[in-house]
């Protein structure tokens, strides 16, 4: 799998801000694809097995977005910590009773969705029993968050199949944690394959959702690289927000702060123009202006007058994610149900 190859094809991603009243757009063409393709991926997968699972998805995303809107940036979160774990194969879904899989690691703190991605599962079994798996419907659900907050509806590969392992200590190693540097980043996301342009495009999905204060308060306002002090990067005023919303002293303070204040639920350039302008949340937001590349790609998409670029770049990078480990053919699984005790 050579994920940071030169694309071989430009991906076709429909806006769909442009799209109010009118049907959903078709994902992009099924041979639009970024990259090499893994054997047993495929856009359209079920296309004969189960032809609706997309449609299925959609709307219960629909649903779900329409009685809880925090739950859209919650379950695109939720691909990223699939993915990075063991591979898109749904790992994240297994329960551990000893407290040793990965919805019990430091990472997973916070992350929501598990019910979601249960209640999309069970929609899609009573259509098309034991044939999709939770791996695809984690990417399609994030796909469809993208596209519910004014983003793009770009083209899924489906055919993943679903894993049977799940430790803590995988996703604490493997997953980032928000006081990460620019070469932690980096590294973070190459040993999975992913590069400079995967990290700074998938870093914009910070511009939806919230964090909860104790996720960042500490590295930005009270605590900055140990010395007690506010990050003096931070600009001010922001600061100043973030302190009323984040106390001083208050233990896994969970009061939840907008990532993008200004649109936080618009998947939109915001996120670039606050880390341009030193308005994002977390210390891994800023370290992407540390490297000569990633802050060039920052101060475009900040400056950009349309979003196509990243939405085009984008699709790219969620596909190049919903490539890693992937699990196909006899190797893993199809569940009834994607929760399971691993032990
Ligand atoms: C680059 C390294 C990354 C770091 C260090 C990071 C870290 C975090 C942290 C700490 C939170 C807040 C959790 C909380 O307080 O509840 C968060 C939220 C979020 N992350 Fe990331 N993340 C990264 C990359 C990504 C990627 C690649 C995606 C998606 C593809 C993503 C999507 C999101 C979303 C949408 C939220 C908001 C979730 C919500 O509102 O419930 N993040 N991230």
């Amino acid at each position: 799998m050579a994920l940071g190859l030169p694309l071989l094809l430009v991906v076709v991603v429909v806006a769909a801000s442009s799209r109010a009243g009118l049907a959903d757009p078709a994902p992009a063409a099924v041979s639009a694809l970024p990259g090499l393709p893994v054997a047993g991926l495929a856009v359209g997968f079920y296309n004969a097995s189960c032809p609706e699972v997309e449609d299925l998805v959609l709307a219960e995303m629909r649903a779900i977005v329409a009685k809880d809107r925090t739950l859209g940036p919650a379950l695109l979160r939720f691909m990223f910590h699939d993915c990075l774990v063991r591979g898109c194969d749904a790992s994240i879904m297994l329960e551990s009773r000893s407290k040793k899989g990965e919805q019990d690691a430091v990472p997973s703190y916070g992350l929501r969705g598990y019910e979601e991605v249960e209640r999309i599962k069970a929609k899609v079994e009573e259509a098309c029993p034991l044939t999709v798996s939770c791996a695809d419907i984690i990417a399609l659900a994030a796909r469809d968050a993208v596209y519910l907050s004014n983003g793009p509806r770009y083209a899924v590969e489906t055919g993943r199949r679903d894993g049977k392992v799940s430790a803590k200590s995988d996703a604490d190693n493997d997953l980032p944690p928000p006081f990460s540097n620019i070469v932690d980043l980096k590294t973070y996301f190459s040993v999975k394959g992913l590069g400079w342009k995967d990290l700074v495009v998938l870093s914009g999905s910070h511009t939806i959702g919230s964090a909860q204060c104790s996720s960042f308060a500490s590295d930005r306002l009270y605590n900055y690289s140990g010395r007690g002090v506010q990050d003096p990067s931070l600009n001010k005023t922001f600061a100043a927000g973030l302190r009323e919303a984040c106390e001083a002293g208050r233990e896994n303070d969970t009061t939840p702060v907008y990532m993008d204040s200004t649109t936080p639920y618009d998947f939109d350039l915001g996120y670039y123009r606050d880390v341009l302008s030193n308005t994002s949340l977390f210390l891994s937001d800023k370290a992407l202006m540390d490297d000569r590349w990633t802050r060039t790609y920052v101060e475009r998409m900040a400056a950009a007058a349309s979003p196509d670029e990243f939405f085009d770049d984008y699709a790219v990078a969620m596909t190049n994610m919903g490539r890693l480990e992937v699990l196909t053919g006899d190797n893993g699984e199809i569940r009834k149900t994607c929760t399971s005790y691993v032990d």
